[in-house]
């Protein structure tokens, strides 16, 4: 793996944004990865129809506490539907159906885990696991 994809994603890992819980949250949906049995929780509140807070708790691998950092970044703001649309496009990148970004885009920094299969759930559980939320609320 590129050595700034590395960098950026290590930095999510020690540093991970939105960290922690929310209270009252509008969605709290606990996901567990059955490969390696580490798990995550998001949470989320809405203000209307916008992602007013969006955060996570739970442990893993650097990948998967990586991406839920980047996640929560990239979803506060959104809309319900835009949120969606950023979960499924993700998710598309990663099973190679869609572009990454350029580096510019710390999302980039998660494209060389499509080489290894076995870390794409890794990088997938946060994302599933607020789209569950969406889904349920
Ligand atoms: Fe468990 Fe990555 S090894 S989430």
């Amino acid at each position: 793996m590129r050595e700034l994809y590395t960098q950026v994603i290590m930095d999510h890992y020690k540093k991970p944004r939105n960290h922690g819980e929310i209270e009252n949250p509008d969605i709290e949906e606990h996901l567990l990865n059955p490969l390696c049995g580490d798990e995550v929780t998001v949470y989320a509140k809405f203000d209307g129809d916008k992602v007013a807070e969006a955060s996570f708790t739970g442990r893993g691998c650097s990948i998967s506490q990586a991406s839920a950092s980047m996640m929560t970044e990239r979803l506060v703001g959104k809309s319900r539907e835009g949120a969606e649309a950023e979960i499924e496009s993700f998710k598309n990148m990663m099973t190679g159906d869609e572009e990454f970004p350029d580096d510019e885009d710390e999302l980039a920094a998660l494209k060389g885990i499509i080489q290894y299969p076995s870390r794409i759930r890794c990088a997938t559980l946060s994302w599933d696991a607020f789209q569950r939320g969406l889904d349920g609320n």
